[in-house]
């Protein structure tokens, strides 16, 4: 090694020792003839001091040194007088005298300050991002993105998983995303398709009598992004033979606790992993992954609103919908255009609007108190509590229109009045969940994807009213994120054919994109069940990041491109020939 100890390492106890040091020029600083360099690797910041009496070469060459710059310095570790200790570094009780200095690497000055921990443009960031690592936050991120994985792998081993790769270059499996697709030069005109997940595979190591699997599985899903999205991801991906969904449950959750102890300071809220069918998650809060680190529920009031005077409600619950209302404490404080905001945001959620009420000193206004019946508003504020200094919020729709838009003027009106408890975590798994979504065309859709287990006490359902059956899956849910999914999957080809057939999958179809499992489960597959959490999304939330570029080594940004690299990006004519490719429309 060039360095005999790292920047982060000598004391008081060192002092005397001839060392060597490599690493970045932090800081430089010129104190009446002396000459300090704070050099940093990435265990720390070691001050380095030179002295003018010294060999004026070696004085003369360190004047000359910028910020970035890498050195090797060779020297004694003197003790630092006592006024000169600095107790905040962990090295501050010493300093290196340099007797010798090499640089081993100039630099040009960095187009933002790595010393410091300023805001910087996130586009610059991403476009450097060899020297955004070089920041704290970036070194303290990534650092514990590494001991994730390292507790994730210790943990499902002795959990007697196999460690199982799965290829990237596969065939299509359905997770309701867009899928990335890469062209075969070998088969022109056909396409691998990147995994939105290994799913399809990791059955097939169960019926491959493997029995029990985890993967650290590189993800990729072509969708709009979000805070929480990336097109590329990990999943911690798990799978096991002959379990209830208990035993999935048990074991993911013993796995997340492991990361959280030894990862985080924070104690879980209710100090346990709390349980919820959807539906309570749904009628309670308005989401499938509400944030429990604050109460604010939604209440039913569709008994109360028959007849009540207010057509909105009325035309509601005649097209057998429902009217619910979120009452939130000290929200007659709104002012007319948060409310709009707020508007806006449940119209994107197809809600027609967003009734309200708001409780002034002066009495309840209003533009909806005009139409009520004698006695409507008496009945509302006693079933949900609202009174002086609140506001009530309304949906009137659907059951999925209204708890999609009181589910997130939740989350707003928790942002608005600082109602999050960030000390705690709040953690808990949804279960029971339909096993079909009515899709925008009015068809059936997946809620979790097609290798679901029904509940099959409700099975016979699935003619007469498919939306009321439910999935043996679950989710579970951190902090108003869902960290993760599994569920029980279907092991008999017929059941499997159903599923198909109910989705308006043609037996032709099922054949051609999914034979493989229809196929293996002719062979003796075993009950089986998993799990697949987003390890990114915990990184996340250990850390308290706002998005997950932030603990990404090397993230999209927002519209999905690659800054550093410069990807995605045109490739050349002949590669284009090669694969027999051309274009329709003008590139962009
Ligand atoms: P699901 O599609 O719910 O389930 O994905 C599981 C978890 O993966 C994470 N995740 C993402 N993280 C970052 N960026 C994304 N674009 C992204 N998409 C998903 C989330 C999510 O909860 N095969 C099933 C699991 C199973 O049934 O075993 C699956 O992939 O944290
Ligand atoms: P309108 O009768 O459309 O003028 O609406 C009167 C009030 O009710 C406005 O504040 C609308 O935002 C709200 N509103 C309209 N439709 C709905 C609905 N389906 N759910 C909740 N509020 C609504």
């Amino acid at each position: 090694m060039l360095r005999t100890h790292t920047c982060g390492e000598l004391t008081a106890k060192n002092s005397g020792k001839e060392v060597s040091l490599c690493g970045w020029v932090n800081t430089r600083r010129d104190h009446g003839g002396l000459i300090f360099i704070d050099l940093r690797d990435r265990y720390g910041l070691t001050q380095i001091v030179f002295h003018p009496e010294q060999k004026k070469q070696l004085f003369g060459l360190a004047e000359t040194v910028r910020p970035e710059w890498v050195l090797k310095v060779t020297g004694k570790v003197s003790p630092r007088s006592k006024e000169t200790v600095n107790p905040k570094m962990a090295t501050g009780e010493i300093e290196v005298e340099a007797a010798d200095m090499e640089v081993l690497s100039k630099a040009k000055t960095p187009p933002f300050e790595i010393a410091s921990d300023k805001p910087v443009n996130e586009e610059l960031r991403l476009q450097y991002r060899y020297l955004d690592f070089r920041r704290a936050q970036m070194q303290r991120n990534i650092s514990l993105r590494s001991k994730v994985f390292q507790i994730i792998r210790k943990y499902f081993v002795e959990q007697g998983c196999l460690e199982i790769d799965t290829p990237c270059l596969i065939k299509g499996t359905p997770e309701g995303a867009r899928e990335y697709v890469v062209p075969s030069r070998m088969y022109p005109g056909n396409f691998f398709v990147l995994p939105q997940s290994p799913q399809q595979l990791k059955q097939l190591c169960m019926v491959g009598g493997l029995d029990r699997y985890f993967q650290i599985a590189r993800c990729f899903r072509d969708e709009d992004l979000r805070g929480d999205r990336q097109p590329e991801f990990l999943q911690l991906d798990f799978e096991m033979s002959f379990p209830t969904q208990e035993d999935v449950q048990e074991i993911i959750q013993g796995s997340l606790m492991t990361i959280f102890k030894e990862c985080s300071s924070k104690k879980l809220k209710g100090g346990k992993v709390g349980r919820f069918s959807w539906q309570e998650v749904m009628d309670r809060y308005g989401s499938d992954k509400p944030d429990l680190r604050y109460e604010l529920p939604i209440t039913d009031i569709s008994e109360l609103s028959v007849g009540c005077g207010f057509k909105v409600f009325e035309d509601a619950l005649a097209a057998k919908g429902t009217v619910r209302a979120l009452r939130v404490p000290g929200g007659a404080a709104l002012s007319r255009s948060e409310i709009d905001t707020w508007t806006a945001i449940a119209k994107e959620l197809k809600a027609k609007g967003l009734a309200y009420i708001l409780f002034k000193d002066e009495g309840p206004q209003s533009p909806l108190l005009k139409f009520f019946k004698p006695g409507f508003l008496g009945k509302i504020t006693a079933a949900t509590g609202a009174g002086e200094g609140d506001a009530l919020f309304f949906g009137a729709d659907k059951f999925r229109v209204v708890c999609a838009s009181l589910g997130r003027i939740r989350s707003e009106a928790a942002k608005k009045f600082d109602l999050i408890d960030a000390s705690v975590h709040s953690m808990f798994w949804v279960t029971n969940f339909p096993m079909f979504e009515e899709a925008d065309d009015g068809s059936l859709t997946f809620s979790h994807h097609p290798f679901t287990c029904p509940d099959l006490s409700e099975w016979e359902k699935r003619e007469t009213d498919p939306l009321s059956v439910h999935s043996i899956c679950y989710d579970l849910v951190l902090d108003g994120y869902e960290l993760g999914s599994g569920s029980i999957r279907i092991h008999d080809p017929v059941l499997q054919s159903q599923v198909f057939d109910m989705l308006g999958i043609t037996r032709a179809d099922a054949e051609k994109r999914f034979g493989h499992m229809l196929h293996a489960f002719e062979y003796g597959a075993p009950p089986h069940g998993g799990f697949a959490y987003g390890i990114d999304r915990v990184v996340m939330i250990l850390l308290g990041e706002p998005n997950i570029r932030e603990v990404t080594p090397f993230p999209k940004d927002q519209k999905a491109k690659d800054l550093m690299l410069g990807a995605p990006s045109p490739i050349p004519p002949e590669q284009l020939k090669e694969l027999r490719l051309q274009f329709l429309d003008k590139r962009t």
